[in-house]
C-alpha cells in the first residue's frame, strides 16, 4: 500500500552565505496510514523543521514531500494552504493560541475556517474540550491558563476539524502523567482509521510505548526506523 507521507531526501537549510546552516540534511521517512509515528533525538537535530516542512508552512531547498498522494512542492502556497486547512492539524511546541480568543473560541478556529457556523463549530469544541478535562475552562483566555491547559486547548483545536493528518510537536510536555496518558489515548484512537496518521514529535519516553513505529533523527538526518518501539530506549 502507498503510504500516507513520503519525504525523501529533503534539505532544509537557514539563513545565506557565510550564516547558511543545514537544519535537514536529507532527511528520508515514510508514515503509514492508520498508525501513529513518533520523531524522537537531541534538541536541535531538526525535528520541528522536519514537521513544518511535511505541514507545508516552512520552505524546503531540495527533495520530495508527498502527504496523501499530493506533492507538496508542485503545489502553490494557496493550494497548500487550502489542503492544510481542511487536511491537517498540527499542534505546535509553543501552543500558539490566540490571547483575544476564550478556550473554546481558540477550538473553533478550523471549524470555522472550514466554512462551519459559529455555534455548531463551538458546540464541537466544547465537547471535545471536555473530553480533555477542560469542561469547565471553555470560556476562559490562554492567559488565564496554566501551561497544561493551554496545551490541551492547542490539542483540542487541532483535532476539531477531524482532519486526517495530525501533527504534533512535543504534545505532552507540559502535562502531567495522567492527562498525558489520557491526551496520548485521544492521539492514537484518532490515528487508528485506516485513511488517517498521526506524527508525533517527542522527547517524552513515557510515551514512546504508544508509537507504532519510531523515527530516530540526529543532526539533520534520520538515522533509524524502529519497528519495535517498546525495546527503543533512546540515548
Ligand atoms: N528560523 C530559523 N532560523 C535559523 N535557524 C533555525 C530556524 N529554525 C530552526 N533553526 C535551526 O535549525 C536546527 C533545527 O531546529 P529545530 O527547531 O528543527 O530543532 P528541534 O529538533 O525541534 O529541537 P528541540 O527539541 O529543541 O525543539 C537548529 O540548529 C536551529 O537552530
Ligand atoms: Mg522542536
Amino acid at each position: 500500500m502507498k503510504p500516507a507521507i513520503r519525504v525523501e531526501n529533503v534539505v532544509k537549510t537557514f539563513g545565506v552565505g557565510e550564516a547558511r546552516s543545514f537544519a535537514l540534511k536529507g532527511a528520508s521517512f515514510e508514515a503509514r496510514f492508520g498508525e501513529l509515528l513518533m520523531i524522537v533525538g537531541p534538541s536541535g537535530c531538526g525535528k520541528t523543521t522536519l514537521l513544518s516542512v511535511v505541514c507545508g508552512t516552512l520552505n524546503f531547498d531540495s527533495g520530495r514531500i508527498e502527504v496523501f498522494d499530493h506533492d507538496l512542492s508542485a503545489m502553490s502556497t494557496g493550494e497548500i494552504t487550502r489542503f492544510r486547512c481542511k487536511n491537517i492539524g498540527f499542534i505546535f511546541q509553543q501552543f500558539n493560541l490566540i490571547p483575544t480568543l476564550t478556550a473554546v473560541e481558540n477550538a473553533s478556529v478550523p471549524l470555522l475556517l472550514n466554512g462551519h457556523g459559529t455555534r455548531g463549530a463551538e458546540k464541537t469544541a466544547a465537547a471535545l474540550l471536555d473530553q480533555v478535562g477542560l469542561g469547565g475552562k471553555i470560556h476562559s483566555y490562554p492567559n488565564q491558563l496554566s501551561g497544561g491547559q493551554q496545551q490541551r486547548v492547542a490539542i483540542t483545536r487541532a483535532l476539531a476539524h477531524d482532519p486526517r493528518l495530525v501533527l504534533c510537536d512535543e504534545p505532552t510536555s507540559s502535562l502531567d502523567a495522567a492527562t498525558g496518558k489520557k491526551t496520548l489515548e485521544l492521539l492514537k484512537e484518532r490515528a487508528l482509521e485506516p485513511d488517517r496518521c498521526v506524527i508525533i514529535v517527542t522527547h517524552d519516553s513515557r510515551i514512546y510505548h504508544y508509537a507504532d513505529r519510531i523515527v530516530e533523527m540526529e543532526d539533520g538526518h534520520v538515522i533509524g526506523i524502529h519497528e519495535d518501539p517498546k525495546n527503543f530506549h533512546h540515548a
